[in-house]
């Protein structure tokens, strides 16, 4: 469990998604939610530690970044039926996720050598059978196993069909003892798992929203920073911040974690420095300089919210960023083509949106020069 001061519990939400999952037919719960909204931490800091106290094991998998997405939820799955608490397995992993490693065959004598860097396009059969295997030993239907996998949206590609469909048949066979929750920052990707009639998930998961976070969230991140700098902070200014970043918890909480260890900076000094320094971690100045003009233009429209980008309305943003100029409807397609191959912008409710409330904030904020046609 975190015990960072930092650490907003969100216990309501833990509370209401765990019941459920372990209360009712529900098997499955596909959480969505903007890009770096506080998916994870909840998972991690607040559902799992709730589901432990309820002596439910929990699992953990994320697919992000990882080319061997079986190997590595076989590595998590082997590693929860060796030590019981998601936290010791968190803090042993550095060590004991190797490249390649052995688990203990689950069907029949031996062991089953697991490779992290193998190629999703051929998935051993045996390694398809361990995964089955490890789930079953983890089923238990007094307590139900919560299984969190983490970015499930990185599975949509056609590569991955066979892990998805292998997992969805575990999960189906053992009803009674295994619960899951799939997350994802890319609506679209989520949606594509989920909802294509020919997926295996088709209706597995019953979707439920991160609520966003409110004033409850400022107050206590300002008493979080009162008790480590012993400093007060201005609320307006507090809330100007939050809400200039649409409430994002990342931006705000570093911003309140620099204003304490830099004290002769002032506060928007500190914002300035923070959002450079998340700007060049998070790569958005490498992104904005793979677009065109074209695709950059496309970009700000949706950052400011255009709704229409076809219409008159995207017509006239167009002419007043770049001074009279205009495009043509087939390089805005194109250009959303483009943003999207990026993962810069995702589909919400049928609109086309950036995929990640800070790079949005940053994309509204660049000078027209960087804009011109
Ligand atoms: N409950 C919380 N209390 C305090 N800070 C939080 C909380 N949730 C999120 N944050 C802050 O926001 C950051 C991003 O959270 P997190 O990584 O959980 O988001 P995410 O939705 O999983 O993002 P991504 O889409 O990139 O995976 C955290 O590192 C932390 O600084
Ligand atoms: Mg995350």
């Amino acid at each position: 469990m975190n015990t960072s001061p930092w650490h907003f519990p969100r216990a309501d939400f833990a509370r209401s998604v765990l019941t459920l999952l372990m209360d009712g037919p529900i098997q499955g719960v596909s959480l969505f939610g903007p890009r770096r909204m506080g998916k994870t931490q909840f998972l991690l800091n607040d559902l799992a530690p709730l589901a432990e106290r309820k002596r439910h094991r929990a699992v953990y998998v994320s697919f992000m970044q990882t080319g061997a997405p079986l190997a590595l939820t076989l590595f998590e799955l082997d590693l929860a039926l060796k030590h019981r608490k998601l936290g010791r397995r968190l803090n042993a992993r550095p060590g004991e996720l190797k490249a390649r490693f052995s688990l203990k065959a689950p069907v029949g004598p031996g062991e089953l050598t697991v490779d992290l860097g193998q190629s999703p396009r051929e998935l051993p059969g045996d390694q398809l059978l361990a995964l089955d295997a490890l789930l079953g030993a983890l089923a238990d239907p007094g307590h139900p196993t919560l299984i969190m996998l983490d970015e499930f949206q990185e599975l949509a590609d056609t590569e991955n069909a066979e892990l998805v469909a292998a997992l969805r048949t575990a999960l189906d066979k053992r009803r009674d003892g295994l619960r899951a929750i799939f997350t994802g920052s890319s609506v679209d990707g989520l949606n594509r798992v989920f909802s294509t009639r020919s997926a295996p998930f088709f209706r597995f998961a019953t979707p439920v929203d991160l609520p966003p976070l409110g004033e409850d969230f400022v107050d206590h991140q300002l008493k979080a920073f009162g008790e480590i700098s012993k400093r007060m902070l201005d609320r307006e200014k507090a809330d100007e911040v939050f809400e200039r970043f649409e409430r994002n918890p990342l931006i705000f909480q570093r911003w309140l974690m620099m204003l304490a260890v830099r004290p002769d900076l002032d506060e928007d000094g500190t914002l300035e420095l923070v959002r450079a320094a998340l700007a060049e971690e998070l790569g958005f100045e490498a992104i904005w300089l793979k677009l065109s003009p074209g695709q950059r233009i496309v970009a700000r429209l949706l950052a400011q919210r255009v709704e229409q980008v076809y219409g008159e309305e995207g017509r006239d943003a167009i002419a007043t960023l770049t001074g009279g100029a205009s495009l043509q409807t087939s390089e805005i397609q194109a250009a959303l083509r483009r943003l999207r191959r990026l993962d810069v912008v995702d589909r919400w409710d049928k609109d086309w949106r950036i995929s990640d409330p800070l790079i949005e904030a940053w994309i509204k904020e660049r000078p027209a020069e960087e804009l011109r046609l």
